[in-house]
């Protein structure tokens, strides 16, 4: 384990069975249809990448960065659009794919603009979820694990840029980002 992780919350073989078990999820409700996996960079890629490849449907890949957060731990409520999507979105089903969803606020903006651009349909695919932390309802319709409100990272997931590259998700020692 890294010695900046203080407790690992999900080992690579729990988030392997759990990725399996929502692209079968996500295979049985497109039965054949085509979507178009939005990847929300940076965090998303990794769960986006396994998830893709467990889905049995005509699937196409964008990416998209909009954050909500600089380095630090906190939301900043706002949202920045630094790369849009390649797609016209117009009368495409949608499959929007997060690493996480904290305080919502990065969903809340974002699924409205990607509707008023006349997708068919817009939903959500999240490998980790915190409800004690949200601000905004987002209806997420496929939803990995709920955590509690600890600074989590691996898989995708970052503390001001590092850790994304850990094959599992652990949470962060204190002393790390209690400079
Ligand atoms: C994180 C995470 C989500 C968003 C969730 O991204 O990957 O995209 O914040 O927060 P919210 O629900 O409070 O809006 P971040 O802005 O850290 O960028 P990154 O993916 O490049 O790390
Ligand atoms: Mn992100
Ligand atoms: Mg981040």
């Amino acid at each position: 384990m890294h010695q900046d992780i203080k407790e690992i919350l999900f080992t690579e073989a729990q988030i392997k069975q759990r990725v399996q078990e929502l692209g079968r999820a996500i295979t049985r409700d497109y039965a054949g249809k085509p979507v178009v996996l939005c990847g929300i960079l940076k965090g998303a890629v990794t769960f986006f990448t396994d998830l893709a490849r467990t889905i049995e449907a005509p699937v196409q890949f964008d990416f998209m960065s909009c954050s909500s957060y600089g380095d630090g731990t906190t939301s900043s409520g706002s949202l920045t659009i630094r790369k849009d999507l390649d797609t016209d979105v117009r009368g495409k089903d949608l499959l929007v794919v997060e690493d996480i969803i904290d305080t919502g606020v990065t969903l809340s903006h974002l699924v409205p603009l990607l509707q008023e651009r006349g997708a068919r349909s817009v939903k959500l695919a999240t490998l980790l979820s915190k409800p004690s932390r949200r601000q905004v309802e987002v209806p997420v319709t496929y939803n990995g694990f709920e955590i509690p409100d600890a600074f989590v990272v691996g898989y995708g997931l970052d503390y001001a840029g590092l850790y994304r590259n850990l094959p599992y998700i652990g949470v962060l020692k204190e002393n790390v980002y209690q400079a």
